[in-house]
C-alpha cells in the first residue's frame, strides 16, 4: 500500500489515504509524524478503528491526557440525551461549539487529539478547525507586535459562565479548585518553532489590561483569526479517524439534531510539562 497524501486548499490539513492506522510501520508513522507536524491535521478515511487501535495509535505520540471517552449525545445504554442544557454534559457539548484549544484550562495543555466517527448524524454536527500559526502570520507588525507581549488566564469556569451555564467545583473534568493558569498569547512549540495565536474560548483576564480591553482584543483576534483560508469544515463518515495539532489549531463542534445520534470517541494526547505548561499563579 502505498500513501497518498492530499492536501486541502486551507492554509494547513490534508487527506491521507493508503494507510492502515491500526498497522502502521515504524516508518510510516515516522512519515505520519513529519506530515503531522507540517500540515497540524490530517483525516484518514475509512479507518474503522476499534477503542483499542485507537487508544494504541494516539499512544504513539505519548500518553492519554484522561482514558478514552464518548463525545455526543448517545449514553452508555445507546439511548439518546435530549437537547437540554440543564444536562451536565449537554452543557460541555454547547460549549465545544465555541473556538477553542483543548486543556488550556488545565495547567499542562494537551499535544494532540486522535478523533474517530462511529455514529454521524445525516446532516450537521461537522467539526470545524481553524490555523493559528497562519492567523498570526497574517496579523499586521504593530498588533504582532502587542501580542507578543501578551498572556492571558485560561478557564472552563469562565467559557462556560460566559454561555450562561454556571459549573460547580469538583463537577467534572476542568473544574478543580487551581487557579487560572495564565499562558502568552503567541505560542512557540519548540518542535516546530512556528509561532501561533493561543486564544479561545477559555482565554480571558489579559494582565495590564480592562477587562474590556481584554475582552475586545480576544474576540477580534478569534474572529480574525477563525476565516477562510484559515479554517477546514469536515462533514463526518463513520470509520473517520483525524489527528491534530493541539499547540497550533483551534476548533469547534457544529450543532446538529439531538433526535438524530452522534457518537464520537476522544483520545486527547497529553502535552509536554516542559512545553506544554501554564503558570499558575498563588492565589
Ligand atoms: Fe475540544
Amino acid at each position: 500500500m502505498t500513501m497518498q497524501v492530499e492536501k486541502f486548499t486551507a492554509t494547513f490539513g490534508a487527506r491521507v489515504t493508503g494507510v492502515e492506522l491500526a498497522s502502521l510501520t515504524d516508518a510510516a508513522f515516522d512519515q505520519i509524524y513529519d506530515l503531522w507536524l507540517d500540515r497540524a491535521l490530517l483525516v484518514f478515511p475509512e479507518q474503522h478503528l476499534t477503542k483499542d487501535e485507537q487508544k494504541a495509535f494516539a499512544n504513539r505520540f505519548g500518553d492519554l491526557e484522561f482514558e478514552l471517552s464518548p463525545i455526543g449525545n448517545v449514553r452508555k445504554d445507546g439511548s439518546l440525551r435530549a437537547n437540554d442544557e440543564s444536562d451536565r454534559v449537554v452543557q460541555i457539548l454547547k460549549g465545544n461549539e465555541g473556538w477553542h484549544y483543548d486543556s488550556t484550562y488545565v495547567e499542562v495543555q494537551a499535544l494532540a487529539t486522535v478523533f474517530t466517527a462511529h455514529q454521524v448524524p445525516s446532516k450537521d454536527g461537522q467539526t470545524a478547525w481553524a490555523d493559528m500559526r497562519a492567523a498570526y502570520a497574517a496579523l499586521d507588525d504593530d498588533l504582532k507586535t502587542r501580542v507578543e507581549g501578551l498572556s492571558a488566564h485560561h478557564s472552563l469556569y469562565h467559557s462556560q459562565r460566559k454561555i450562561g451555564h454556571n459549573p460547580r467545583a469538583g463537577s467534572g473534568y476542568g473544574f478543580d479548585d487551581q487557579e487560572p493558569p495564565l499562558r502568552p498569547l503567541v505560542k512557540i512549540p519548540p518542535e516546530t518553532g512556528v509561532p501561533a495565536l493561543l486564544i479561545g474560548r477559555h482565554a480571558f483576564d489579559i494582565p495590564g489590561l480592562s477587562e474590556k480591553e481584554s475582552e475586545e482584543l480576544l474576540q477580534g483576534l478569534t474572529e480574525f483569526a477563525c476565516q477562510a483560508p484559515r479554517v477546514y469544515v469536515h462533514d463526518w463518515t463513520v470509520g473517520d479517524a483525524i489527528l491534530w495539532d493541539n499547540r497550533c489549531l483551534m476548533h469547534r463542534a457544529h450543532p446538529w439534531d439531538y433526535s438524530e445520534a452522534r457518537e464520537m470517541w476522544l483520545a486527547r494526547i497529553a502535552g509536554d510539562p516542559l512545553t506544554e505548561s501554564g503558570v499558575l499563579e498563588a492565589g
